[in-house]
């Protein structure tokens, strides 16, 4: 897709309405701090229209990028992140699990998952109520840029096996410094938007 306009659209708490858009939406899912927000920069060839940063919990709403009036990036707030109280995590998943379980216009879900590190439990049970929803999650194995070359596909069986995936499943890594697997990305987006 050649991006022609990208525009943060609507922005929803846990009190909004979701939007009701009649473009398909593709979401970011994954625990705080694992580059949700740089993945969709790096996606729109923006440095920061989606906020990042180095603390995790940056983004604590559900943003909608309107992409060419064509489709929807979904960004959603981390999971998994400690320092926020029990009642606030509660209202966060819920606010996740009502847009991922509502939304008609939703076409696929990206799960993002460290490559350094082995999915924790809650990446397990995202994935799990993921596949239970019937979405069929394409997992983004980021911060490439942080390993050797030597451990990728090591890394990334670990990925595999932690999350104990559906044979067939698609696994890309990626890099938002170097922009490593960013149109392998694309491609799928593409597809998945024509289909
Ligand atoms: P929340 O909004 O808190 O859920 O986090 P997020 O998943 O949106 O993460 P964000 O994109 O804000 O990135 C978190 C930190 O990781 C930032 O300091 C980013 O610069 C860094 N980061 C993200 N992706 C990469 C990457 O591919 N390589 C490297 N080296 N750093 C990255
Ligand atoms: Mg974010």
């Amino acid at each position: 897709m050649v991006i022609k306009k990208v525009e943060l659209e609507t922005v929803c708490g846990y009190t909004s309405t979701l939007p009701e858009n009649t473009k398909p939406e593709i979401a970011f899912a994954g625990k705080s701090n694992v580059g949700k927000s740089s993945l969709i920069n790096a996606l729109m060839n923006r440095k920061s229209l989606a906020r990042t940063s180095s603390q995790p919990g940056k983004t604590q709403t559900i943003n909608f990028y309107n992409i060419n009036d064509e489709m929807y990036l979904t960004d959603l707030p981390g999971y998994g992140f400690a320092r926020v109280s029990q009642s606030e995590k509660e209202k966060w998943g819920k606010m996740i699990e009502n847009y991922l379980n509502t939304s008609s216009q939703l076409r696929a879900v990206f799960l993002l998952i460290d490559i350094r590190h082995d999915p924790s439990a809650n990446d397990k049970m995202m994935y799990e109520w993921m596949v239970y929803q019937g979405f069929e999650p394409i997992i983004i194995a980021t911060k490439l840029d942080k390993i050797k070359r030597s451990q990728v596909q090591k890394q990334l069986k670990a990925v595999k096996q932690g999350l104990n995936v559906k044979p067939g499943t698609i696994v890309i890594p990626f890099s938002a410094q170097t922009k490593q697997g960013r149109e392998e990305i694309w491609d799928l987006m593409d597809q998945i938007v024509e289909y």
